[in-house]
């Protein structure tokens, strides 16, 4: 009887939680939302921290926001320590709103740890379809870098990639990656990107861009 409950519940609890959040220690790295570009289960609160500590020649940690589509409950805080058990300096360096996602390609900083913290009750901030599900999107795919380099300068966003491709780090490079029928550098020519040059390449609530 026992033996036949248990069979049941542990492959559910190990295997079907996608990861949500984690500490980070090598000089670069990828975070995001569990299962991206899928939907996530809500609520979420999710915690990544990423800690400089460990790489040597290191004066900044940045993080890239290549692939974001949340707006809502994602905010970016640095501490100059920042533990279970004590935290110094915290200081919120930013929060992502629909005013701002558009316009914030990277960020930066000089502390050794930086957290990024993912609080939501609702999936629809979280969510971006363009252009008739061709892109049709959930949470985020980050990048980060603890260095002593300056940041890129070559990044995108997917803004800047019109929304008609996605923005890969490479680390050495960044690049748009178009969606079938696009093309150029920030993926501007094709059908329908005439939409990114009026500077509103996405729509809500299921309508079409044209
Ligand atoms: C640290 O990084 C800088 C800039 O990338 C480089 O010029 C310097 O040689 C590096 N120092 C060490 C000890 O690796
Ligand atoms: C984005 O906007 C929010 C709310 O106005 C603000 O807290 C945050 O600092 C902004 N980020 C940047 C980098 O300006
Ligand atoms: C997440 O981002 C990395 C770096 O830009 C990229 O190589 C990878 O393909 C992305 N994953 C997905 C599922 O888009």
């Amino acid at each position: 009887m026992w033996r036949i409950f248990l069979i049941l519940l542990v492959p559910e609890a190990s295997f079907s939680r996608p990861r949500c959040g984690g500490t980070y220690t090598t000089a670069r790295g990828i975070i995001q939302t569990p299962g991206f570009p899928n939907k996530f289960t809500v609520p979420i609160h999710c915690e990544w921290i990423i800690e400089a500590q460990h790489v040597s020649n290191r004066s900044s940690i940045i993080v890239y926001l290549t692939q974001l589509f949340v707006f809502e409950g994602l905010t970016f805080k640095e501490y100059q320590i920042y533990d279970k058990s004590y935290q110094l300096n915290g200081r919120e360096i930013h929060a992502v709103t629909e005013n701002n996602i558009s316009r914030v390609s990277y960020l930066q900083t000089y502390q050794d740890y930086l957290v990024i913290t993912l609080k939501l009750d609702a999936i629809e901030s979280t969510h971006l379809r363009v252009l008739d599900h061709l892109l049709d999107v959930y949470g985020f795919n980050i990048t980060y870098e603890i260095s002593s380099s300056a940041p890129r300068t070559d990044r995108c966003t997917m803004f800047l990639c019109g929304y008609t491709g996605s923005c890969y780090d490479h680390y050495t490079r960044f690049s748009c990656e178009c969606f079938p029928g696009y093309s150029g550098r920030w993926c501007s020519e094709g059908e329908k990107s005439l939409c990114a040059a009026h500077g509103s390449p996405a729509c809500k609530n299921g309508a079409t861009c044209t």
